[in-house]
């Protein structure tokens, strides 16, 4: 059988977080982000298209590293508004059968106890269809308003990271028993005490006795996804996530990181083919090679270049206002997101000067772009893909939902004409679509799995 492939619709509740300044485009409904029905349609189209998950990617500030200043990320949309996407799941689930609903949320900001809830209720909501995106959040912006005085060195971030996953997986695995439920109507006994379990978590940041609020849910702990590209960032990946993104613009950098997760999932004592990897690609489909560029020029003139330097300066914490648009930038570390930096100064294949990665930036958040035919675009997702060693991918937009219903209409089909894609879901739960069947529950190796809690009873 040939290698099989996975896909993941890549969104914000923002009207063009990713592509910036395409708000203007004319085929662009981003503007429809607070409709329900936009959302609806953008399941739809993904679930017709056989996508495991709609991927809400989130931050709680604003992109104000350049100039100092918030004004031009208003000016262009960029990433605000900024709407909450954990509310408009359970509505999508409502209007969807298959389709998975992976959601970003950070431990810096949140509290593990409060947020085991929250997903546990959507896990049930969902009948099993929720995904956790860990992040630990870059803004210094979101630091600000969120109770603190500064944001917390990263090392710091993954620290309390590593101590709020081991406060959920004792939550979500280790408190309430599969049969904890009795549902007892003659005894008069709803659950059974002896079999709902305190997780007397007592840490460095935090203390949570338990036990956990909410009954078992269908999948326990959400599929976890996370994309961390520092080193610390790929450590904790390797040790926590069922899935990673990437962004890259080369086969030849995304080869480099593969292999480094794969060897440190690897390092934990995991299967390092356990860990999905799923490369971010913007796809720009043409009925031909050259309809395909005509319009990935035109997408490219509506990209806000003082939008994407607001985004580019937020996403880096480094202010490019303050350098000549045409200097190579290189050699540079961050606090904020070392996956977005390296995409222009450590790439193997090129230098970058601040002006060309201001423009490649704009579209699609700076990932790599299939520009060509449904057939063309499905040969480079198939090289990726086995030269690559990456289990699928995550659909980046330039418009939406054009972008989504152009890819499901034409490439879907052509994927899988080839064999390498499902033609139907496999099962019900997210975990199951993603790892196969009877895979409802993280695997034994798991960290999670191996944490011993001293309970009550
Ligand atoms: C494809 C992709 C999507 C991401 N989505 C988010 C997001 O929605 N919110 C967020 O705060 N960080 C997001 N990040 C950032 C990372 O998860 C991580 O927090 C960040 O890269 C900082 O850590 P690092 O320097 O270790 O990479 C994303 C990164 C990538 C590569």
């Amino acid at each position: 059988m040939k290698k099989q492939i996975h896909l993941n619709g890549f969104v914000q509740h923002s009207p063009s977080p990713h592509s910036t300044g395409l708000w203007s485009y004319k085929q662009h409904e981003g503007h429809r982000h607070n409709r329900l029905a936009y959302w609806e349609e953008i399941a739809r189209i993904l679930e017709q298209g056989k996508f495991d998950a709609l991927f809400f990617a989130d931050v709680i500030g604003t992109y104000s590293v350049y100039q100092n200043s918030y004004e031009p990320a208003v000016t262009n949309a960029v990433q605000i508004p900024a709407h909450d996407p954990l509310l408009v799941i359970s509505a999508l689930a409502a209007s969807t059968q298959h389709i998975g609903f992976a959601v970003t949320v950070s431990t810096t900001y949140s509290q593990p106890y409060f947020l085991a809830r929250q997903l546990s209720t959507l896990d049930h909501l969902t009948e099993g269809r929720v995904g956790w995106n860990i992040v630990t959040s870059y803004l210094e912006s979101e630091a600000v308003n969120l109770g603190l005085e500064r944001r917390l060195p990263k090392h710091v971030r993954y620290d309390r990271a590593d101590e709020f996953l081991e406060v959920v997986y004792k939550l979500w695995e280790h408190s309430w028993e599969d049969d904890a439920v009795v549902l007892d109507r003659k005894n008069r006994v709803f659950a059974d005490p002896s079999k709902v379990h305190l997780i007397n978590h007592h840490g460095s940041y935090f203390d949570v006795p338990g036990p956990h609020l909410v009954e078992p849910s269908p999948q326990r702990t959400p599929v976890l996804f996370q994309a961390g590209a520092s080193p610390r960032g790929q450590r904790f990946a390797a040790k926590h996530a069922e899935a990673v993104f990437i962004k890259s613009h080369s086969l030849e950098s995304l080869k480099n990181y593969v292999q480094n997760i794969r060897n440190l999932v690897e390092e934990q004592g995991r299967d390092p083919h356990s860990v999905l990897i799923f490369p971010l690609i913007l796809p720009i489909v043409g009925s031909t090679e050259e309809e395909a560029h005509r319009k990935y020029e035109e997408l490219k003139n509506h990209v806000s270049y003082e939008g994407t330097l607001a985004l580019l300066s937020g996403h880096t914490g480094i202010d490019f206002s303050k350098f000549d648009p045409d200097q190579y930038i290189e050699d540079m570390e961050t606090e904020a997101v070392q996956g977005n930096l390296n995409l222009y100064t450590k790439d193997p294949t090129r230098k970058w000067t601040l002006r060309e990665a201001v423009m490649n930036h704009g579209l699609g958040n700076g990932t790599v772009k299939f520009v060509g035919t449904p057939e063309q675009i499905a040969d480079q997702i198939e090289q990726w893909a086995v030269e690559g060693d990456v289990d699928g991918f995550n659909i980046a937009h330039a418009h939406s939902p054009g972008t989504f219903q152009e890819f499901v209409e034409y490439v879907v089909p052509e994927l899988q004409q080839r064999g390498i894609y499902r033609t139907e879901y496999e099962a019900v739960t997210l975990r199951e679509n993603m790892f196969g069947k009877g895979r409802r529950f993280l695997q034994e190796d798991h960290p999670a799995k191996q944490i011993q809690v001293a309970t009550n009873s």
